[in-house]
C-alpha cells in the first residue's frame, strides 16, 4: 500500500476530490451551459440531477476504489469481474479525451492571467484573435501540461493534496467578493432573473441532456476518477459524508459562479440577456464577459483583481487536470509496473498530442474550427470532443451503478460504506443509496443516455 501512496488523512482526500470536481466545469462551463440551456430551468434540473443521480454514483465509485485499492481498470479485475473492466477502459479513454481539450482551455485561462496583469482588458473584443494565435495558446498549453505532470509525478499526498489545501479556499473567497461587486452594478437584477426565475417553456430534450452531462462532468463522475482517488483513501474514513461534502462544495461553487457571471453579462449588455444564447456564448462566455468588468474597477485595481482571478481559476483547473492525468497514470503504474515519473511523462505527452486539434479549433485551422456537421449546425472539434466525452460519462455512470448493484452486489457496497461510518446500516442514507443504485440511477440513466445520445448526435427528439 505504501508504495502506491495514500492520502495523509480524510481532509486530504476531500480536498483533492473536491479539487478534482471544482474546476473549469464550474466557472467556465456551467455558466455557458446555463446560458445555452435557457437559464433557471436548466439550473433546477442540474441541482436535481446532482443530488438524486450523481451523489449515489459518487459513493459507489469511491467505495469500489477503496475496497480494491486499485486503478479504474484494476478495480474490476480485483473484485473478480474482469469482463466488467471495460467500464474502466472506457473511463481511461474518457479521461484522456477530456484532458486533451481541458488543458487547452486551462491554457487560455492561464494566458489571461498575464493579459490582465498588463491591463489588456480589450482582449475580450479580440478573443478570436487570441485563441487563433497557436504559438501563444500552444505555449500556455505546454506550460499547463508541464505543471500538471509535475504535480502528478509527486504522487497524491505530495502534490495533489497540498495544492488543493491552499487554493480552494482562496478561490471561493474571491468569487464571493466578485458576486458582491456584481450585484452592485446596473442591470444586475436582469441577470439574476435569468439565472433564478425559471421559464418552464425552456425545458427541452437538449436542456435536460445538457444539465445531466454538466452534473456528471462537474462532479468528475462516470470515468473512474473517484475510483482512483478512493483507492488512496483509508478504511477508517467515512465515504458517505465525504461524498456529501464534495457534492455540496462543487454544486455550491458552480452556483455562486452563476451568481457572479449573469449579473455581469447583464451589466455589459444593458440588461439584454440574449447574448448568452448568441455566438459570444459557449466556450467564450467568461473570457469575453469578465475583462470589461475588471476594467470598470480602474486600471490598477482592475489589473490586479483580473490577474488574481484568472490565476486562481488556473489553479482550480490544475487540481482537475491533475485528477484527469492521475486516472491513466495510476493504471500504467499499477498494471504495467512502470516508474511513476516515466508513466507521467509518456501519458502527458500523448494527451498533449491528442489535444492539438482542439488547440486549432478556435480559429487557427478552418477545418478544425467548424467543419463537423451536427444536428444543430456545424461545430468545431473542441466542442465535439467535449460533447462526446460528457455523453460517455453518462454511459460510464450507468454501468458503474448497475455493476455495483447487480454484479458486485449491493450488500458488498453497503459493507464498504459502513466502514468508517458507525450506524450506517440503520441510517436513512443507506435506504436512499440502496433505492437509488437499485432502481432510480440505472433506470433513469439508461433512458436519459439513449435520449441524450439520439438528440445530440442525430437530432432525434423522442420527448
Ligand atoms: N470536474 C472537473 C471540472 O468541473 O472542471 C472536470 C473533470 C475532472 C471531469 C476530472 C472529470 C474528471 F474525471
Amino acid at each position: 500500500m505504501a508504495a502506491r501512496g495514500a492520502f495523509s488523512n480524510r481532509l486530504g482526500f476531500i480536498l483533492a476530490a473536491a479539487g478534482s470536481a471544482v474546476g473549469l466545469g464550474n466557472i467556465w462551463k456551467f455558466p455557458f451551459e446555463v446560458g445555452l440551456g435557457g437559464g433557471a430551468a436548466f439550473v433546477g434540473m442540474y441541482l436535481l440531477f446532482c443530488f438524486l443521480l450523481c451523489f449515489p454514483v459518487m459513493v459507489t465509485e469511491v467505495a469500489i476504489g477503496r475496497k480494491t485499492q486499485k486503478n479504474a481498470i484494476g478495480a474490476f479485475n480485483s473484485l473478480g469481474f474482469k469482463k466488467w473492466n471495460f467500464i474502466g477502459k472506457l473511463g481511461i479513454f474518457c479521461g484522456i479525451l477530456i484532458l486533451s481539450f481541458y488543458n487547452v482551455i486551462a491554457g487560455w485561462a492561464f494566458g489571461y492571467f498575464f493579459e490582465m496583469a498588463v491591463g489588456n482588458f480589450s482582449i475580450s473584443q479580440n478573443f478570436g484573435v487570441y485563441t487563433s494565435n497557436v504559438l501563444k495558446v500552444g505555449a500556455y498549453a505546454v506550460v499547463f501540461m508541464l505543471f500538471t505532470a509535475f504535480f502528478v509525478s509527486k504522487g497524491v499526498s505530495g502534490g495533489i493534496e497540498r495544492l488543493a489545501k491552499i487554493l480552494m479556499p482562496s478561490l471561493i473567497f474571491m468569487i464571493f467578493c466578485l458576486v458582491g461587486y456584481a450585484l452592485t452594478l446596473p442591470n444586475a437584477f436582469e441577470g439574476i432573473k435569468f439565472y433564478l426565475v425559471p421559464d418552464l417553456s425552456e425545458i427541452t430534450m437538449s436542456t435536460v441532456g445538457g444539465a445531466l452531462r454538466q452534473a456528471f462532468f462537474s462532479l468528475s463522475l462516470g470515468m473512474g476518477a473517484l475510483i482512483t482517488y478512493g483507492s488512496y483513501l483509508s478504511k477508517s474514513d467515512n465515504i458517505v459524508s465525504s461524498a456529501a461534502f464534495i457534492t455540496l462544495a462543487d454544486v455550491g461553487i458552480a452556483f455562486i459562479a452563476g451568481l457572479m457571471i449573469f449579473p455581469l453579462v447583464a451589466f455589459n449588455n444593458g440588461g439584454d440577456m440574449s447574448l448568452v444564447q448568441s455566438s459570444q456564448a459557449g466556450p467564450a462566455l467568461i473570457f469575453v464577459t469578465l475583462p470589461g468588468v475588471f476594467e470598470t474597477l480602474g486600471a490598477g485595481l482592475g489589473a490586479f483583481v483580473g490577474a488574481f482571478f484568472f490565476l486562481l481559476l488556473s489553479f482550480a483547473a490544475l487540481t482537475s487536470t491533475v485528477s484527469l492525468l492521475e486516472v491513466p497514470v495510476s493504471y500504467v503504474v499499477d498494471e504495467w509496473k512502470l516508474d511513476r515519473k516515466v508513466a507521467v511523462g509518456a501519458v502527458a505527452l500523448l494527451i498533449f498530442i491528442i489535444g492539438l486539434p482542439s488547440m486549432l479549433a478556435n480559429g487557427a485551422s478552418g477545418f478544425f474550427s467548424g467543419s463537423f456537421t451536427m444536428p444543430g449546425g456545424s461545430t468545431d472539434f473542441l466542442s465535439l470532443a467535449a460533447l462526446s466525452a460528457d455523453t460517455l460519462l453518462l454511459f460510464g455512470g450507468f454501468f458503474i451503478v448497475t455493476f455495483a448493484a447487480y454484479v458486485w452486489k449491493k450488500e458488498n457496497l453497503h459493507e464498504e460504506l459502513a466502514e468508517g461510518f458507525d450506524g450506517y446500516h440503520a441510517s436513512f442514507v443507506k435506504t436512499f443509496i440502496d433505492f437509488a443504485i437499485s432502481y432510480v440511477c440505472p433506470v433513469l440513466l439508461a433512458i436519459l443516455f439513449v435520449l441524450v445520445f439520439l438528440n445530440n448526435f442525430f437530432g432525434i427528439n423522442l420527448l
